[in-house]
């Protein structure tokens, strides 16, 4: 009995942790935790005319849900980025149970040290904080014909090729113009 009471002690206390970790990580990037929906992440990869064989980079990438679901009916190469300890391993563990483990690849650490010149579609789920950062390091390392596809912000220096209001996705191709959503909106309009 005071074995079992132990164990379930320890699982309560690992429980607490990883749950702390998981929420903690995004908290103190200035992000949600809340991971994107799945047709949210269908629409952005149909925007973005992800393709089967392309790579794609989920810059942050959670609990791997972009990866897999690239993966699997994309039949992309995923590459996923987290600082999280527990995100990375989780979106690896999600990659391996979803039977895509050989398209999807995992890195632990900072996406703003990483490089992204392989990238066909880049996706962030970010917010406009990060945005003087990666404008550079996306515009520098993206080759030309690269996408990139960003939910719920914009960058503020681009014009975007593509806009859904309904689910705020916003789709850039490299090398990125000159504009922003104004602009775009006033041509389509
Ligand atoms: C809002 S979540 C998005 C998760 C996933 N991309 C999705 O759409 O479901 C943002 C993630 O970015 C990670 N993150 C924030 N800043 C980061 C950085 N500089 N380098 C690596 N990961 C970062 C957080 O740990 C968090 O898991």
């Amino acid at each position: 009995m005071d074995s079992l009471k132990l164990l379930l002690v320890i699982l309560a206390a690992l429980w607490i942790v990883y749950t702390l970790v998981d929420y903690l990580v995004p908290f103190f990037h200035g992000l949600p935790a809340k991971p994107t929906g799945r047709a949210r992440i269908r629409k952005a990869l149909e925007m973005a005319s992800l393709r089967p064989g392309e790579t794609l980079y989920d810059l942050g990438c959670g609990n791997g849900r972009v990866l897999v679901l690239a993966a699997k009916e994309f039949g992309a190469q995923a590459v996923g980025i987290d600082a999280g300890p527990l995100q990375a391993a989780r979106a690896w563990a999600n990659g391996q149970f979803n039977g895509v483990g050989s398209q999807v690849q995992v890195r632990w650490g900072n996406f703003l040290k990483a490089d992204l010149s392989d990238a066909d579609v880049v996706f962030a789920y970010l917010t406009s904080d990060y945005v003087p950062k990666l404008e550079s390091k996306l515009a520098s390392q993206l080759r030309p014909g690269a996408r990139v596809v960003t939910v719920s912000f914009d960058f503020s220096n681009w014009e975007p090729d593509a806009f859904d209001e309904q689910e705020l996705l916003f789709v850039y191709h490299m090398p990125p113009r000159a504009g922003d959503l104004g602009s775009f909106l006033s041509k389509r309009d």
